[in-house]
């Protein structure tokens, strides 16, 4: 049976899986997760089911036909889809769900036909992709090729993860190179090594994993959107580029053209399993006391105070010289970005932009050639981020990544960048991904600021208070206990929550507000203290739960503020404030005590109880923390 894997495939979904004759394909349907639809196989073993439930008839794969004849599993759109259904419907094909994946199935049974068998298996998805617009990733399988599985890309991520015991050589058998295998292992190696496109490689086609004395060898082949999914299996991946078809035939991997490339993710297999907590989630926000340590590793000299990030090294005068800083990303990432706008203005004196990656492309915002665009992503494949990325490079910017994974489309495309060094994440909710951005982002911007010699105190200021971090987290993290009873006692069964603050916690409260509602399914907003007047505090009464933000910086005046404004609308927030803040500890409300840190960076210290709380929401709520509903971890289509 062929392993196709996927973590939190959004329902829709089922499998497909090897009859008992080479000539079967059996397929389930289930909405849910795929442990589901493998439950089903288990139930019965030899029918498969094709369900009409409506609830269940857009479930992947999609077939061609009731015998089955093409399956084919989608990730992305398929943009002209309705066209493809039209021309098949007149040719006498009758659909069975509302998905533009079906069409693939469909248009490769017909364009099978009218070659005639004729057709191999990759020349036929080849046929097929010509025809289609949009994004995609595809997985065929067909009884018209027993044993055979044919996958390609365009536009969203796909991926090949390999495990077998045996050391592996690559093998790109290459006419240029002839018959002489050591020789090609020694290019090949030199190739992978090099990170490079190997200018033959991509002539030509490649062929198959073999086996120290050359032989095939048994092997599994994981096919799967993001490197999170199946790195519990294998650390040996290789990326699909556009328009690449990996042809598994015979337990051979042949990828035409040869562009592909295998990456070893840095990983150890111990950095992704669970170990002693209970989540991934759990895991990561405690494992932030390493992750940003990694994240400034080898980059930092606390002695000379200075930062050197080898990704930027050759672009830096250019970078000095832009007319703007565009940052664009999503979500979490989002809020790193907008963490640490404050820190790009003062130390480099740059005008900065924050942008969602969806609003800044429905706009299409005018992006000149001497603008330097900045693209934060986690996962390096979400969709908007990378079509915002094209639309920036198309007119000619400076375009950097800020990602968490190597070999990922974001750090592929772009000119330059940083790879923050956090380790797989594998829970759905990003946590110690917002971390490790937000430092490699101050850390950038220190770097860009190192010609300025007025600004040399306050660099120093910021990289003592970097060096003091995974002492500072690991202090937080002590507290969980507490914060668990606080998140069970006070907020756990209320309906929503606002988080309020100002300044370098406006990013804390969207973020901690983004963590809350998507793991614990509760309500929850985030509030800038200054807009409090201009209609959010027509929300407050003594029901409301508030959670003020309030740590020793310049804006400590105003935010007292807000919190007289909410008091005296009967409001008893939770405060956040600095460890030994005498004002807040006589206060009779309740209390987060972190550790005070230098202003900009005190949000890398505020969002980890807010990380806490939400896990433990999430917990208390019977969520399904690591995966919650409707939300996946990479979102590859717009
Ligand atoms: C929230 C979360 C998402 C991602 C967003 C962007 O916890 O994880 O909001 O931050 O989907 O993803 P990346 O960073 O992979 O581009």
């Amino acid at each position: 049976m062929m392993k196709l894997t996927r973590r939190c495939f959004r329902p829709p979904q089922g499998l497909a899986v090897d009859g008992d004759t080479p000539k079967e394909v059996l397929i389930f349907k289930q909405v849910g997760k795929v442990a589901t639809s493998k439950a089903l196989i288990d139930a019965s073993p030899d029918k498969g089911r094709h369900d009409q439930d409506p609830s269940n008839r857009n479930c992947h794969p999609h077939r061609s036909d009731e015998n089955n004849e093409f399956t084919v599993v989608h990730n992305g759109i398929i943009t002209n889809f309705k066209e493809i259904r039209m021309v098949l419907e007149k040719k006498g094909f009758v659909f069975e769900s509302d998905t533009d994946t079906e069409c693939v199935a469909k248009l490769a049974k017909y364009l099978y036909d009218q070659g005639k068998g004729k057709l191999s298996f990759t020349a036929l998805v080849k046929a097929v992709i010509k025809e289609l617009e949009g994004a995609f990733a595809l997985i065929f399988k067909s009884t018209k090729f027993p044993n055979e599985l044919v996958a390609t890309r365009r536009g969203s991520p796909l991926l090949i993860g390999v495990k077998t015991d045996k050391k592996l050589k690559v093998d790109f058998v290459d006419v240029e190179f002839g018959a002489d295998s050591e020789k090609i292992s020694e290019e090949a190696d030199a190739y992978l090594a090099s990170d490079k496109t190997h200018p033959k490689m991509r002539r030509t086609q490649s062929r198959a994993f073999l086996s120290d004395d050359g032989q095939p060898q048994p092997i599994e082949y994981y096919l799967a959107s993001d490197a999170s999914a199946i790195i519990e299996h294998t650390k040996r991946v290789l990326y699909l580029e556009d328009d690449d078809i990996a042809h598994i035939s015979e337990g051979e991997l042949h990828i035409h053209p040869a562009a592909a490339r295998r990456r070893r993710l840095l990983a150890a297999l111990a950095q992704v399993m669970k170990g002693q907590f209970k989540h991934y989630m759990q895991k990561e926000i405690f494992e932030q006391p390493e992750s940003v340590v990694n994240t400034m590793r080898g980059r930092v000299n606390f002695n000379t105070h200075s930062i050197t990030l080898g990704g930027l090294k050759a672009y830096l005068s250019t970078i000095r010289r832009c007319r703007r800083i565009v940052f664009v990303a999503c979500g979490t990432s989002y809020h790193s970005a907008l963490a640490t706008r404050a820190i790009f203005e003062e130390l480099t004196e740059i005008p900065v932009s924050v942008e969602l990656a969806s609003d800044f492309l429905d706009r299409r915002c005018p992006i000149f050639r001497d603008d330097v665009c900045v693209f934060v992503s986690q996962s390096g494949e979400t969709a908007d981020t990378i079509l915002a990325l094209r639309y920036c490079l198309e007119r000619g910017a400076l375009c950097l990544g800020v990602t968490n994974t190597v070999g990922s489309t974001i750090s592929r495309e772009t000119h330059c960048g940083v790879h923050i060094n956090a380790g797989p994440e594998i829970g759905v909710a990003s946590t110690k991904a917002y971390t490790s951005q937000y430092i490699a982002l101050a850390m950038m911007a220190i770097q860009l600021g190192e010609d300025r010699v007025s600004m040399t105190a306050r660099r120093a200021e910021i990289i003592d208070g970097l060096h003091e971090l995974p002492r500072h987290i690991k202090e937080i993290l002590a507290t969980d206990a507490e914060l668990r009873q606080l998140a069970q006692d006070v907020l756990f069964g209320q309906k929503s929550l606002l988080i309020m603050g100002r300044g370098y916690q406006n990013a804390t409260c969207l973020e901690g507000a983004l963590k809350i509602k998507e793991v614990s399914y509760m309500h929850s907003e985030g509030i800038l203290a200054g807009e409090l007047k201009h209609g959010p505090l027509a929300l407050i009464d003594e029901t409301m739960p508030v959670i003020l933000i309030m740590t020793k910086d310049s804006l400590y005046p105003k935010v007292q503020s807000a919190y007289e404004q909410v008091t005296a609308r009967m409001g008893r927030p939770i405060i956040i404030a600095n460890t030994g803040d005498e004002n807040v500890a006589k206060n009779p409300c309740h209390k987060i005590w972190v550790p005070q840190t230098v202003d900009c960076l005190q949000g890398l210290l505020t969002i980890i109880p807010l990380q806490l709380i939400s896990y433990h929401l999430a917990v208390l709520g019977g969520v399904d923390v690591d995966c919650p509903r409707n939300l996946a971890k990479s979102v590859t289509v717009e």
